[in-house]
């Protein structure tokens, strides 16, 4: 597993990215782009200091191809290769599209990345803006007696990638014997999160895919096992739309403050996956059996009231409001006496711990086989290639 865009595609679209460069030269005297404009723009590439995209990196990578080597005529990879299927797609889609004018395509998708500040002939080292995988993706603070994990990956809606599940385990440890109240886990931007990082499973070689598969469900219960065996109140401050795992585990946390701009979902169906976050258990006690098939097997979508409605929700606020009335109240409960706060946090846990240890690890065996399905395999397929029609 592996989140970060700019190792799923090494190393041969970082090749493209990663030239030495030179002087750039913007002007093109005719509509059809030199060799030189067309050497310049793939060293104007390394001048980028936003990651363009998955759906821009396709592009760049079949227009490269196309120019340099003419139409796609490489076998087809298969299905469980995802990087290099989906790269291949995306060449492929480009049919018979002249050299010539695939090389002008990539000199104006490159010109139209570029902020005119970037498009001089000063260099930048090439790692000078490159961040480590996940450093700043978790941030975790703390003041007034509370401790705040916070999801700060807003560009890919805060999806959590692997290194960021192994930062929020470290963080739940340290917050479990740090001098805090209460431990709180919010969002940056205008998602709480949108659950695991899809392209964790598309960075492997088909060979090592079922380790993999079994690396991630160790992981995963490791993880949720955090959440099960947190000593102090774990409160969620849902500032925005949650999906997937975020959504799940929300059954083992003490309280849930939700925006009225949030919303609740769990597509596994859709994803060929199954629950997590011992969902499978807390979901039907939280809001019966009826209520927990309609989202976890159908994945129904729940508004923030629907899901106070259900006991998903403690409280929902208004969006105008919501974070100075969630942030006051909690800095009036973090005042409480501690240890108070976490014996009764035992007294109302202790019983279930058990019983969610064996749900946890049963319910990551089953993923486990997911991830390796066909349906799954074709669902993160549909994620990765949705943008990159050409
Ligand atoms: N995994 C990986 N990347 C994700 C992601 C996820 N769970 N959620 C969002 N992203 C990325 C998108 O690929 C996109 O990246 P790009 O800019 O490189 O193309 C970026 O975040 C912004 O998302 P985008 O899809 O453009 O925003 P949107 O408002 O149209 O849609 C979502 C937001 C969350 C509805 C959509 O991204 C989505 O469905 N994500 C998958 C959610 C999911 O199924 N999670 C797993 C549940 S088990």
């Amino acid at each position: 597993m592996a989140g970060r865009l700019t190792r799923r595609w090494s190393p041969s679209l970082l090749q493209v990215l990663r030239f030495p460069v030179v002087q750039l030269h913007m002007s093109r005297t005719a509509m059809r782009a030199s060799e030189k404009d067309f050497e310049n723009a793939r060293n104007q590439l390394k001048l980028l200091t936003k990651d363009p995209g998955n759906e821009v990196k396709l592009k760049l990578y079949a227009l490269y191809k196309q120019a340099t080597e003419g139409p796609c005529n490489t076998p087809k990879p298969s299905m469980l290769d995802f990087i290099n299927k989906a790269k291949w797609d995306a060449w492929n889609a480009l049919g018979s599209l002249p050299k010539e004018t695939a090389r002008q395509n990539y000199v104006d998708l490159v010109s139209s990345l570029s902020p005119s500040s970037e498009s001089s002939s000063q260099v930048k080292p090439a790692a000078a803006n490159e961040k480590q995988p996940g450093s700043e993706n978790i941030i975790v603070t703390s003041q007034d007696g509370i401790t705040k994990i916070m999801f700060n990956r807003p560009s890919k809606k805060n999806a959590i990638t692997t290194s960021m599940y192994k930062e929020i385990i470290h963080a739940l440890k340290a917050a479990s014997t740090d001098n805090s109240a209460i431990t709180v886990f919010t969002g940056n931007g205008d998602y709480y999160s949108s659950g695991n990082d899809l392209t964790n499973f598309t960075d492997v070689s088909p060979n090592s895919i079922e380790e993999t598969a079994k690396n991630a469900s160790i992981l995963l219960r490791e993880f949720v096992d955090a959440f099960i065996d947190f000593p102090k109140p774990l409160v969620a401050v849902i500032n925005g739309p949650a999906v997937g795992i975020v959504v799940t585990l929300l059954g083992l946390f003490d309280a849930v403050y939700a925006s009225d701009k949030a919303t609740f979902h769990t597509p596994f169906s859709e994803l060929g996956q199954s629950p997590e976050g011992c969902a499978s258990y807390t979901f039907p006690k939280i809001m019966g059996p009826a209520k927990a098939a309609e989202m976890l097997i159908f994945g129904k979508k729940l508004t923030a009231g629907e899901a106070c409605a259900q006991g998903l929700v403690t409280e929902v606020f208004p969006e105008s409001t919501f974070q100075k009335e969630v942030w006051t109240r909690l800095k009036t409960y973090a005042k409480l006496p501690t240890n108070s706060l976490r014996i009764s946090k035992e007294l109302i846990r202790s019983n279930e711990k058990e019983k969610l240890h064996a749900v946890n690890a049963e319910e990551c065996t089953v993923l486990q086989g997911r991830w390796l399905s066909e349906e799954c395999m074709n669902a993160l397929m549909n994620f990765m290639s949705r943008k990159s029609k050409l």
